[in-house]
């Protein structure tokens, strides 16, 4: 059983392609390296062809064997950026995919599991969301990513792809043995910048806003661990094998946690200090995003197991305190398939 991972080197992709090599998949990952890590890919026996989507050569190599099953990963994810650079946001979370499908299509290939976001929702109108609320995305980069879901559904129509649309709430954590994790460049995220800070390789985490409509005033969210959102893949895989139909699926836990309480619970887990300053709001930023995941349990029998805030934070911690500061080497094991251009 042969599956493509499209973006397995980056964070949540090569957590996913852990499970599924040890499930004994065939895996063969495709990522062009941009933000993913050769080194996060620690299981020799999965291939890796360093390139893009829409590189024919690359696709003649993925597809050389029958391919059950995609899984696609590869997006650009920073929010900022994507609202001063919306053209680089739509090429590749967007218009690369459509060269892939259109091969799927031509080698009736028909199951497509897609790394979504709750940000396709924007401000939801309701809390907690469920996945038939309105999706407003107020950023390029959720943007982009619904309009690859409208795609996907154009697609069954005309063709029968079946596709499951996992919407990741704020992915989380690392593997909870400390091989792979979190290295992003740059680094925006909350987690990594508070553990920075109270391991003092900055000076301060900076809170933005502190005046917000929830309980201690800064932003609310719902962290998922990513080793739970990869065992989301291989039941969503194995949703689609059964022949389920397209649909959309929350990956949260529905618990909220606040900026303040998670910085708390780090130092209380830690015993590390960490610094912080509040500063303005950031512009985008949702006061409170979280999921209601039932239809997760009904539909994929899924639910979070590693989620806990607390658990979460020390698998992060584990990470960015090995000798390599969470930075992953630049050699590894992997045997890759470069592609003559
Ligand atoms: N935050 C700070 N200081 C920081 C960084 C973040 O206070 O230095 C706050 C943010 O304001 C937010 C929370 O911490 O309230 C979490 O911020 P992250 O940047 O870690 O995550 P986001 O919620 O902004 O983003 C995540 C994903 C995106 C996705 C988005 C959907 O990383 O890919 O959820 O809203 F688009």
């Amino acid at each position: 059983m042969r599956v493509i991972v499209t973006g397995g080197a980056g964070y949540i992709g090569s957590h996913t392609v852990r499970e599924l090599a040890r499930a004994g998949w065939d895996v063969v990952v495709i990522d062009n390296l941009v933000y993913g890590h050769r080194a996060a890919i620690i299981d020799p026996e999965v291939t890796l062809l360093e390139g893009s989507l829409d590189d024919q050569k690359i696709l003649d190599q993925a597809f050389s064997k029958p391919v059950d099953v995609v899984v696609h990963f590869a997006a650009y994810a920073y929010v900022g950026e994507s609202v001063t650079e919306p053209l680089k946001y739509y090429q590749n979370n967007l218009a690369a995919p459509l060269t892939l499908l259109a091969r799927m299509k031509a080698e009736n290939c028909t199951r497509f599991v897609f790394s979504s976001t709750c940000a396709t929702y924007g401000i939801p109108e309701e809390m907690p969301i469920v996945e038939t609320l309105a999706q407003n995305p107020i950023n390029p980069y959720g943007q982009s990513k619904l309009m690859l879901e409208k795609v996907l559904q154009d697609c069954e129509t005309a063709w029968g792809l079946k596709s499951v649309f996992l919407r990741y709430f704020n992915a989380a954590g690392s593997s909870s043995d400390g091989k792979i994790g979190e290295d992003h460049n740059p680094e925006t995220h909350l987690i990594p910048l508070v553990i920075a800070a109270g391991m003092g390789k900055r000076k301060d985490i900076k809170i933005f806003g502190s005046d917000y409509p929830t309980p201690d005033g800064t932003c609310v969210r719902d962290y998922i661990h990513v080793e739970d959102l990869a065992s989301a893949h291989s039941k969503a895989i194995t949703y689609l094998s059964d022949g389920g139909d397209t649909i959309a699926v929350n990956l949260g836990t529905g618990i909220p946690v606040s900026v303040n309480e998670l910085i708390q619970t780090f130092e209380k887990v830690t015993g590390l200090k960490v610094p912080v300053q509040y500063t303005d709001r950031r512009p985008g930023d949702p006061p409170e995003l979280l999921a209601d995941p039932s239809r997760a349990k009904e539909v994929l029998g899924w639910q979070a197991v590693n989620s806990d805030i607390s658990n979460i934070l020390e698998s992060a911690y584990r990470w960015f305190s090995q000798p390599h500061g969470g930075k992953y080497e630049s050699n590894s094991p992997q045997k890759t398939t470069d592609v003559e251009k």
